[in-house]
């Protein structure tokens, strides 16, 4: 039985080594924390499919960094299957703290069990789980994905105040299963149902990426004989669209109106230039806040269950302004 353990571990341990991406401390193989003063975190990214997982990717290197931190950064490229394999191999090296933002919210009970038996503190960042335990991670740091989804919802009600005619809509998803998909979605249909002229005409995930928010926004396109607006869960999907729509010979933030969620550089571009209408921020940078977390609860001190982030929404006239600042 023991042997058969050991043998799941190293497998573990080895497998995480070939997942593992860029990032200081990259040394898969090594022994974790408990030798000395130094925090080591495990850390298992979503992958890199939108402008916004790069800022918060690079965030999370450089205020480990800066932390004085040794990160295991290991890069999921969209699977659940691997971050559990990532997350096994970092109990394995006995880390001190495992950190890792969800690609999906279901399925995590029996992962994160194991990781509390080897007491190793999780920390959850940028999205959340389901589970009903809630003993089972430290700490959740991360955006209110429902009230990103009811701001969007509140600027299309304002914009179409006072007016009668039927709004049809077109709405993007993230990726099916993922806490912002599942919530920007809801939020954004309790508000807009108050008013029965808005109408979700077609909705379909572009799963978080330029290149799937193109290829759906075509479809919509050819299947849909009158959209009024495009609602895309992040600015990825949104530009993706923007360049079907312009393909179509249509004039996107005019023929039809855009908003997005995230409110990265090439999005408030957009903004900025007209084409989109309006973003609702979600911030990635959540690196310094998450190494302060890890330093917490490394030293046994006690955390808050839920750290939300500070975010704000943009108009066009707003993103001129604020455009020549962003970092991101
Ligand atoms: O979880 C945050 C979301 O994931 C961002 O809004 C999106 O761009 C990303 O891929």
């Amino acid at each position: 039985m023991l042997k058969k353990w050991s043998a799941a571990v190293l497998a573990g341990a080895l497998a995480v080594g070939a997942l593992a991406g860029c990032g200081g401390g990259d040394d898969a193989g090594s022994s974790g924390g408990g030798g000395d003063d130094k925090i080591t975190m495990g850390f298992s990214q979503v992958g890199a499919e939108s402008g916004w997982r790069t800022a918060n990717t690079k965030s999370i290197q450089e205020s480990a960094a800066a932390a004085g931190i040794d990160l295991k950064f290991s890069d999921a490229q969209g699977k659940q299957e691997n971050q559990i394999k990532a997350i096994r191999s970092f109990i394995a090296q006995r880390v001190d703290v495992i950190a890792f933002s969800p690609v999906v919210e279901s399925g995590w009970d029996t992962v994160l069990k194991e990781a509390k038996d080897a007491n190793i503190p999780v920390i959850l960042t940028d999205r959340s789980v389901d589970s009903q335990d809630k003993t089972l991670y430290k700490t959740f740091i991360g955006s209110d994905f429902v009230l990103e989804g009811k701001k969007a919802g509140e600027w299309l009600v304002k914009e179409y105040e006072g007016k009668s005619d039927p709004v049809n809509i077109v709405e993007l998803q993230g990726t099916p299963g993922a806490a912002p998909a599942n919530d920007r979605k809801a939020g954004f249909a309790e508000v807009i149902k108050a008013d029965p002229k808005f109408k979700i005409v077609a909705s379909q995930t572009g799963q978080f990426t330029r290149t799937d928010g193109k290829e759906v926004m075509e479809a919509f396109l050819k299947s849909q004989p009158k959209i009024d607006v495009l609602y895309a869960h992040n600015d990825d999907m949104g530009l993706g669209a923007i360049e079907a729509i312009e393909a179509a010979g249509k004039k996107p933030g005019t023929d039809i109106k855009i908003i997005t969620v995230d409110a990265v550089k090439d999005g408030m571009t957009a903004l900025a230039a007209g084409k989109i209408n309006y973003i609702v921020e979600c911030s990635p940078l959540l690196g310094p806040q998450l190494m302060d977390l890890a330093k917490k609860v490394k030293a046994g001190e006690t955390v808050e269950q839920r750290v939300l982030t500070q975010e704000t929404t943009f108009t066009q006239e707003q993103a001129k302004t604020a455009l020549p600042d962003r970092k991101y």
